[in-house]
Order: C-alpha cells, then structure tokens, then sequence
C-alpha cells in the first residue's frame, strides 16, 4: 500500500505510523526523521534545515521534495510506503504526484488524523524523543517510557525536541492551516481521503486507522 499520513503537529502521525507500518509491512518514511537525522550527522542538509525547523517554519521546497523522492527510491519502498509529514504544501503534493506517475503507480489512501488543538498542545508538551531516533516517541503522561529518560526501544536518551518550545508550537500550528491543510482539499478531489478521530488510546486510534483503511480499499 501507499499511504500518506496528514495531520496537525502531534497529532500522533509518528505514534501511529510505527504501528501502521508494521502491520502493513510497509517502510516509515518521515521528512521530520529524516531532518533530525541530518541534523544529528552535521550533513549540509540538515544545516540547511535546521533554521527552518528551530522556527517552526516549512524547509524550502527545492530540498525537502529531492530528500523525499530520494528516500522513495530506495528498494524497500518500491512495494509501497507510509509517508508522515510529506506532502506538507500544495507544491510537494503536485511533485509527489509526478513522482508516482513517472514511475507507474498511485496512492491507495490519504489517512487524515482530526485532533482538537487543545490536545495538540497537551501531546507536545508532554512529548520526549529518543536522540537516537525520532521515530521512538513518548509522552510523560500518556505514553511514559518504562525508566524515566531512557527510551524503551533502544535505550537512548529521551529529550524534548527543541521546536517543541511553546512559541514554535503556536507558528508550527499556523503554518499547518496555512500551507498543509489545503492538501486535503487537493486529494479530496481525487478521492483519496479517509478522516479519522486520532483521540483514545494509541492502539484504539490504529484499529481505527486499519478499519478506514480496508474499508476504504474494499
Ligand atoms: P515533523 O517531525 O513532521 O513534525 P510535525 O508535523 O510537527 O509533527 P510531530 O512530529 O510534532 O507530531 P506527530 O503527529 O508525529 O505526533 P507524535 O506521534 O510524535 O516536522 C518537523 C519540522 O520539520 C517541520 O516543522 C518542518 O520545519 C520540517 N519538515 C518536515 N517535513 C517537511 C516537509 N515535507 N516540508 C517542509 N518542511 C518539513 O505524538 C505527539 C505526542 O503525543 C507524543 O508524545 C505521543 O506519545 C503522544 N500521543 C500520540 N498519540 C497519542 C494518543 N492517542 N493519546 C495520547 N497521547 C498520544
Ligand atoms: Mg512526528
């Protein structure tokens, strides 16, 4: 399957895509990860992004769709993929389209993940990543790793992302009406989107998650 995950920051689109990818044996493809990564390498991509990120702001285009395009040509995504936080604007959408058609192949869902704002902000405050990998998340409340700091997965150390301040937050939040939102109304059109509540217990939201899905294939 090809899926891409939409929804506001903290939504849950990590949380769910770990489990959704799993159990659909399909490659997480993260543009986040993938920054942080970079970042964490000292690469001159991640220098180059990491401006962008610190302040909540959409990194340009010319880097961010050869990143992505680039991570879809590798061999474990040739059967299909879950991609989290890209397309992120109108602009991505229409190149991923052209990547999917040049390559003969098309998306099977646009999963949207609908969470109140209130919830939004409570899912970041709370929010620790793993320095290892940022694919590995917890919260304090609601998801607490089983020692305090340590990532469950690997042991890493759990910190908070540094665009999780409350100010980058709020530009984090607009920036998504603004520039991510009309990207549903784009797949809309093609009659891709599949509209879930992403509120309950992690593993409720992925049942959720997987019904939509397979209703919407039948
Ligand atoms: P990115 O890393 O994609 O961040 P985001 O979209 O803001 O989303 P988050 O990762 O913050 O939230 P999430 O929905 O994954 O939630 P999570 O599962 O962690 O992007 C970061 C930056 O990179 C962007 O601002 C931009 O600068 C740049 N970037 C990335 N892609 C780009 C692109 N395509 N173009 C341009 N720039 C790009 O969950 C959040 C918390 O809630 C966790 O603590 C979790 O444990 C908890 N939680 C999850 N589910 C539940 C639940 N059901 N109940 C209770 N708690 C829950
Ligand atoms: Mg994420």
């Amino acid at each position: 399957m090809r899926i891409v995950l939409v929804g506001p920051p903290g939504a849950g689109k990590g949380t769910q895509a770990a489990y959704l990818a799993k159990n659909l044996s399909i490659p997480h493809i993260s543009t986040g990860d993938l920054f942080r990564a970079n970042i964490s390498q000292g690469t001159d991509l991640g220098k180059q992004a990491k401006a962008y990120m610190d302040a909540g702001d959409l990194v340009p285009d010319e880097v961010t769709i050869g990143m992505a395009e680039d991570r879809l040509d590798q061999a474990d995504a040739v059967e299909g993929f879950l991609l989290d936080g890209f397309p992120r604007n109108v602009n991505q959408a229409r190149a991923l389209d052209g990547y999917l058609e040049r390559n003969a192949i098309r998306l099977d869902g646009v999963l949207d993940l609908e969470v109140p704002e209130s919830e939004v902000v409570r899912r970041i405050a709370g929010r620790r990543t793993c320095r290892n990998n940022s694919a590995h998340t917890f919260h304090v409340e609601s998801r607490k790793p089983k020692t305090d700091g340590v990532c469950d997965e690997c042991g890493g150390e759990l910190y908070q992302r540094s665009d999780d301040s409350e100010q980058t937050v709020r530009n984090r939040i607009e920036v998504y009406h603004r520039e991510t939102e009309p990207i549903i109304e784009f797949y809309k059109q093609q009659g891709l989107v599949v509209t879930i509540s992403a509120l309950g217990p992690v593993h409720e939201v992925t049942q959720r998650a997987m019904d939509a899905l397979r209703r919407d294939q039948a």
